[in-house]
């Protein structure tokens, strides 16, 4: 069906804040199958494996340049003491994982199987530190363990442990929602915790470390004037030397009550709005937060890092309800579209943020087989790929002149165009969302400032937005060229059918 066409103005030459790589990066925690049976299978294993990780999930995820991946927790951080996971795996002592389906952790997947994991996948490593159960001293070992040169008592241990030279470790999380999980502390006392932890996390030798306090959940903006006041002391001021470099917020896109937050795969077209509308919020949210750091910080030195995010369903049926296994659609990789986007315009502030999370755990990337070989792509893995190549890239600002088609779903508007582009190494990349359950549109790029020459595009869509990859049908949602897409005088116009993802690249002329 016919829809409207939406005027959208881009300036070629005015390029804006670079969208930090980091913007794509991932989440893996000891939760369900995400580490053990996802990422990690052990070196006994028929699968094909080096050093226990699985070489096909490997191989998939390098091809979407991976820039970090936060490990171990979420939750589980905050219970995870590090030395129980270094050393000869059958002295390694069990725990339970009370988070997570109370279930035992034997520690087989520790410090250096995280670290082998990023160097095969080419990522960097984002660990979370324990401050809810842990102990300052506890953090500052790890730190030097991991980081520390030259002889030390952590140095001599890594050294007895198989690794003589430092790793580099840039970025550290000071606990995870220590709002709940993570202590259940007030902002205030938590506080003045993230500026005790981050006194003792070190910067070794050449290793800078970029602190990251655990932050806010949702529209929690009080908390976040709680840690951007203690890197000041004096109000809402200019931040001086701060104790930590970024304060972290978790947003998800749920729907319904946590009890029945429901199905992935068996929902209406109402649901299917309510989502949306749920998912582009996380504009309001970055915004909100870093209007508060504004506040504090006008020249923008302190990151936002939105290092949890993603859909949250009820668990696949006769799944374990603490492992968080749900499938994934075409809903879910239009949620993912409309996220980076929101990301892309907030590129001045956001430095970081992480999809929870990259194997088997919520909205993942890949999804594995308990019983088999098989892996699975899923669609929201086709939109990280499709949409690289805006990693480091300048942002270029999208003008809706008109207003984009919408709908209201409740008290929202939902946009149901959106649309995000940037400029590298003298090509340019839109990114392009109609999230119309039915109707088609079409995009006007109006370009200035210079045009575009030969460009090529790839679309992301199926017959029905409960469409999604299985060992069977991995295609189902996969990304196809598309030649919906034409020069006009002043640029070009894009067609996109009813629920679809497209991207469209070409040179700079
Ligand atoms: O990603 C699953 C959980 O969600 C994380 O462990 C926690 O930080 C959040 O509540």
């Amino acid at each position: 069906m016919a829809g409207d066409v939406v005027p959208a103005v881009v300036n070629l030459d005015l390029e804006g804040p670079r969208i930090n790589r980091h913007v794509y990066g991932h989440f893996a925690e000891h939760l369900g199958r995400c580490i053990y049976g996802g990422f990690y299978v052990g070196e006994d294993s028929g699968i094909p494996n080096e050093g226990g990780i699985r070489l096909d999930a490997v191989e998939a995820l390098r091809a979407l340049d991976i820039p970090n991946l936060r490990w171990p927790g979420g939750c589980f951080a905050d219970e995870y003491h590090w030395k129980d996971g270094i050393g000869p795996k059958a002295d390694r002592p069990a725990m339970v994982n009370t988070h997570w389906g109370n279930v035992e952790e034997n520690n087989h997947f520790g410090t250096h199987e995280f670290m082998a994991l990023c160097e095969l996948l080419g990522t960097e490593p984002y660990i979370s530190g324990n401050v809810g159960s842990g102990t300052v001293a506890e953090m500052s070992d790890w730190v030097e363990y991991l980081t520390r040169d030259g002889d030390s008592p952590m140095v001599r241990l890594r050294k007895a442990n198989g690794r003589d030279e430092p790793w580099r470790v840039r970025f550290w999380g000071l606990g995870n929602e220590t709002w709940g999980c993570g202590g259940n502390m007030t902002a205030e006392h938590y506080a003045n915790e993230a500026r005790r932890y981050a006194t003792y996390c070190r910067d070794h030798d050449g290793n800078r470390l970029y602190r990251i306090a655990a932050g806010a959940s949702d529209f929690d903006y009080a908390w976040t004037e709680a840690l951007m006041k203690q890197l000041s002391h004096l109000g809402c001021r200019r931040v001086e030397r701060p104790l930590y470099q970024a304060v972290s917020v978790h947003y998800y896109t749920i729907t319904g009550s946590w009890e029945h937050k429901g199905s992935s795969t068996e929902f209406g077209t109402d649901d299917y709005y309510a989502t949306m509308a749920r998912a582009a919020r996380v504009d309001e949210v970055l915004t909100g937060h870093a209007n508060v750091m504004d506040c504090y910080d006008p020249q923008r030195e302190i990151g936002l890092v939105l290092d949890e995010w993603g859909t949250w369903w009820d668990v696949e049926p006769g799944t374990n309800p603490g492992f968080l296994y749900q499938q994934n659609t075409l809903r879910d990789a239009l949620v993912a579209g409309v996220h980076f986007d929101i990301f892309h315009k907030h590129a001045d502030r956001l430095v970081m943020a992480n999809i929870a999370q990259t194997v088997n755990v919520l909205q993942a990337m890949i999804l594995t087989d308990p019983e088999s070989e098989a892996l699975v792509l899923t669609p929201t893995y086709h939109v990280f790929e499709m949409n690289k190549g805006h990693q480091d890239a300048a942002g270029l600002r999208v003008d809706l002149p008109g207003r984009s088609p919408s709908k209201r779903i409740g008290d929202d508007d939902l946009a149901t165009v959106s649309v995000s582009a940037s400029r590298k190494d003298g090509k340019v990349l839109f990114s392009l969302s109609n999230l119309d359950a039915e109707e088609e549109a079409e995009v006007d790029l109006d370009l200035r400032g210079g045009g575009v020459g030969e460009v090529t595009a790839r679309i992301l869509t199926a017959g029905a937005l409960q469409a999604h990859n299985t060992p069977e049908r991995p295609d189902a949602v996969a990304p196809r060229p598309y030649d919906g897409v034409r020069p006009t005088g002043k640029g070009l116009r894009v067609r996109l059918p009813a629920h679809s993802f497209v991207t469209v690249e070409g040179a700079v002329a």
